[in-house]
């Protein structure tokens, strides 16, 4: 059954007497217990499209979507006591920014216990320092009474990862928990999110919220797969076990290939492709994915240099005719001048990608 189903949903930003697009025409759905991995560029609309799906957004912005339905429920008609406890509760939220996502002059200790007051109906110590060792921090006794200014940027994500999960939830929603951290702390936090995911199952069922709310592809030489011959299986099994579903934001693509089930990619705030992650990235249909693949450092092989996807993004208050892609794309075609193209099924049906080349003809 989907977790999560997104339809139409399109994001715009006040900027003065102007309003600028920041995501457009993004439909998906999440199953339970499913990764699906969010890349693209700075700027593309990741994080505005991972805050408006729990209604997080700031002032300045408007949201609009034919649908936003969270396990049956219509988050855009949640009254706003309801909304509180979705956020923290039944969906966890990593921050971009863990330093701004923690209060400077609260403890970590208490930040984590004030989650646990409200979405679990008590303060309680001993959960917090479970917590604490549960996302691998050390010394969780002292670390309670810490504040965000004397831990180090990954002991600050890790609080925040504690904070995500206490309330045991069915998602996990992580906006580049890792962009700010070294590369060997980068893979500790994703590890430790994989491990997260298969114990939050382990615990037992949500409570009662508080209030009135009711309850692989072909090996392709061009783009090898990240994943080693042989891995996907024992991968997939194990994604197969977890429960807690997660939505990972980042604009590192090779990061996502180990771990996420289904792979969107964003362009100027609309999903250009998306479909399998093996698949994607394996056999990428659209010409600004195999650019954006292109890019990536090989793990193997002699040549490090990165061909930079020529060109740069389009300023969203002057966004091209057509499809948003051409001034960069090396496959453009008149078509792409006059018309936008509408996400359809390619290749064998599982990807989706918004590209004239897939035959987008009236
Ligand atoms: N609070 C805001 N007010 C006005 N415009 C905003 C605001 N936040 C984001 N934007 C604009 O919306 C667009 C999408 O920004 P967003 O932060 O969602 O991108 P992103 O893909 O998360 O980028 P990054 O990889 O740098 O985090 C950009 O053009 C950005 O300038
Ligand atoms: S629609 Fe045209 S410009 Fe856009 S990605 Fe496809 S070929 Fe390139
Ligand atoms: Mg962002």
């Amino acid at each position: 059954m989907s977790l999560l189903t997104v339809e139409d949903l399109f994001v715009e930003y006040r900027h003065g007497a102007r309003r600028v697009p920041a995501v457009r025409h993004v439909s998906f759905s999440l199953k339970e217990g499913e990764c699906l991995g969010v890349a693209g560029e700075s700027g593309s609309g990741k994080s505005t499209l991972a805050l408006a799906l729990l209604k997080l957004l700031p002032d300045s912005a408007s949201l609009s979507a034919q649908r936003l339905d969270f396990d049956g429920r219509s988050v855009l008609d949640l009254a706003p006591r309801e909304l509180r406890a979705l956020r923290g509760g039944e969906v966890g939220f990593v921050f971009q920014d863990p330093f701004s996502a923690l209060n400077p002059v609260l403890t970590v200790g208490d930040q984590v216990d004030e989650v646990l007051e409200w979405h679990r109906g008590g303060r309680n110590r001993q959960r917090v320092l479970d917590l604490f060792a549960q996302v691998r921090l050390p010394d969780p006794g002292d670390l309670y009474g810490a504040y965000p200014h004397q831990l180090s940027g990954g002991q600050r994500q890790r609080v925040c990862l504690a904070m995500a999960i206490a309330s045991n939830p069915k998602l996990l929603i992580a906006d580049e928990p890792t962009t700010a951290l070294d590369v060997t702390v980068q893979r500790e936090i994703l590890n430790l999110l994989d491990d997260l995911r298969r114990d939050v199952k382990t615990q037992v069922p949500h409570p009662p919220l508080r209030g009135t709310f009711p309850q692989e592809g072909k090996e392709n030489k061009e783009f090898p797969s990240p994943l080693g011959r042989g891995q996907g299986e024992g991968l997939a099994q194990f994604r197969r076990n977890m429960k807690m579903a997660l939505i990972l934001v980042t604009h590192n693509v090779g990061l996502l290939s180990e771990r996420s089930d289904r792979l969107a990619v964003m362009y100027a705030g609309e999903i250009v492709e998306i479909g399998p992650t093996a698949t994607v990235l394996s056999r990428p249909a659209h010409p600004y994915t195999q650019g954006l693949l292109k890019s990536l450092p090989r793990l193997s092989g002699t040549d490090r240099r990165l061909p930079a996807l020529p060109g740069q993004p389009p300023d969203p208050k002057e966004l091209p005719s057509g499809c948003p892609f051409r001034v960069r794309c090396p496959s453009s075609f008149e078509r792409c001048v006059v018309h936008s193209p509408a996400l359809r099924p390619v290749l064998d049906g599982t990807v989706q990608a918004a590209c004239h080349l897939f035959g987008d003809f009236p």
